[in-house]
């Protein structure tokens, strides 16, 4: 088999054992119900993710006929919605369709052709789109297990949680970056989405940004000081969701006494104040940076941060620079399965100065997703153009699920704003 081939194959081998990996942090009954707030059940992605698979590797590359029409309609989040999505088969069955549709990709993978002019065949694009999709599910399946008691979930094989030195930035701490010209989007050849390109020069104003994310312990004194009963720390849409579905403290915080206590993807403790704050809203994102009498960062303030070296004028990978992530860089990957305390990877800062910025937590941005100048859809419309809606917000950096690949600085993921069950927290910025 040729390299590339090779490279796909061991890729997709990967990703499915580790899909099928998490399926084992819960017994099957459980993956049937909704997790909660009307989501499918856990298991609807197991197929999923096969469906995807067979849509492009099979039906659109190879041209075969669908293999199954009633799991291709079942698990099509447009042909079915959400609250139509329960009966679903078993994961047993749900197993075999999913080898059956890769015993057809990998004769496909055989017979491909990677110097193909096709733009969706070139260089091996479809496979890695479909490699990513289920890199993706795998982060999102992690959002919907921290939603089931930890009671319900065995605890796979982790390392051990290590020890971190404390953070040496003053807390609040600002980074001061000056005005400049930077490159925005995906330049590199590697893949990466339509809505990452085409990469452009933006000129972005002198501004400062936090060099860490806002802390749980931080977000604790805005609850304390009446953040969530204040009004004018809120704007009008954001009281309003407030107000519908009742927000006191962000997802999985529960007082007991006087304290906090949080709900960790394996056990209920103890607050811990040094982590980055998650399970927030944007609408909470932007009512905080009121309280701090700061904002949000825009999408291309965060991105110059993270990813630009001025000095040698380059785009950065990864905030670091291009080295594959590991432990001392960055928290990502499921390594942990939660936060680690902010600024403890000073070996991960960006050429700037700014830590966590890949991993650890998704940051919020004040910027509606929307295409670039110059977008096209490829290769499909619902992968981003159906939701430059108004709603949804970019987020930036990638969290403690998010996989490898996912964690480049031009990805650009995207969320409705009173969206909680994501691993996104807050950075602070203001004008210079
Ligand atoms: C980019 C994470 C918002 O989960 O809806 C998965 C990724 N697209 N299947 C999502 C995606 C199609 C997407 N996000
Ligand atoms: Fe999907």
């Amino acid at each position: 088999m040729d390299e590339q081939a090779e490279q796909i194959a061991l890729g997709l081998t990967e990703a499915r054992a580790g899909t099928l990996r998490l399926f084992d942090l819960s017994e099957e009954d459980g993956l049937h119900r909704s997790p909660g707030f009307g989501y499918r059940p856990i298991i609807w992605h197991l197929a999923h993710i096969g469906v995807f698979e067979a849509y492009w590797l099979l039906q659109k590359l190879s041209g075969r006929a669908p293999l199954d029409e009633r799991y291709e309609r079942v698990f099509d989040p447009i042909r079915t919605p959400r609250e139509e999505s329960k009966e679903l088969p078993t994961r047993r069955e749900m197993e075999d369709y999913l080898r059956r549709v890769r015993s057809g990709v990998l004769e496909a993978l055989d017979r491909f052709d990677f110097e193909s002019k096709d733009p969706l065949q070139a260089g091996g694009y479809i496979f890695q789109l479909v490699l990513e999709h289920e890199r993706q599910h795998q982060e999102t399946l992690c959002y919907l297990f921290q939603l089931l008691d930890p009671s319900k979930k065995t605890r796979p094989d982790v390392p051990s949680p290590g020890e971190f030195e404390g953070s040496t930035a003053a807390a609040g701490e600002m980074v001061s970056i000056p005005a400049g010209a930077f490159l925005m989007g995906a330049p590199w050849d590697a893949f990466a989405y339509d809505n990452e390109r085409p990469a452009q020069e933006v000129f972005v104003p002198a501004f400062r940004l936090a060099r860490e994310p806002v802390t749980s312990g931080e977000y604790a004194r805005f609850i304390e000081e009446g953040g969530y009963e204040r009004r004018e720390f809120w704007t009008e849409e954001g009281w309003a969701w407030r107000e519908k579905e009742g927000w006191q403290s962000p997802l999985y915080w529960r007082r007991e006494g006087g304290a906090w206590v949080e709900r960790r993807m394996f056990e209920e403790g103890e607050l811990r104040i040094d982590c980055p704050v998650t399970g927030v809203s944007w609408y909470e994102a932007e009512a905080y940076a009121k309280f701090a009498g700061r904002r949000l960062p825009t999408e291309a303030e965060w991105e110059k941060a993270a990813s630009w070296d001025a000095s040698s004028g380059t785009k950065r990978r990864y905030a670091w620079g291009d080295e594959a992530p590991d432990d001392t860089l960055a928290n990502f990957g499921r390594r942990r399965w939660g936060t680690t305390p902010v600024g403890c990877r000073p070996r991960g800062a960006s050429a700037y100065g700014c830590l966590d910025m890949t991993g650890n937590v998704w940051e919020w941005t004040s910027t509606p997703f929307e295409g670039f100048k110059g977008f096209e859809p490829f290769p499909y419309p619902e992968y981003s153009q159906e939701w430059f809606d108004g709603d949804h917000r970019v987020l930036k950096g990638g969290s403690w699920a998010t996989n490898p690949s996912v964690l480049r600085t031009s990805f650009r993921n995207f969320f409705r704003r009173p969206f909680r069950i994501a691993f996104a927290g807050i950075r602070l910025a203001e004008d210079a």
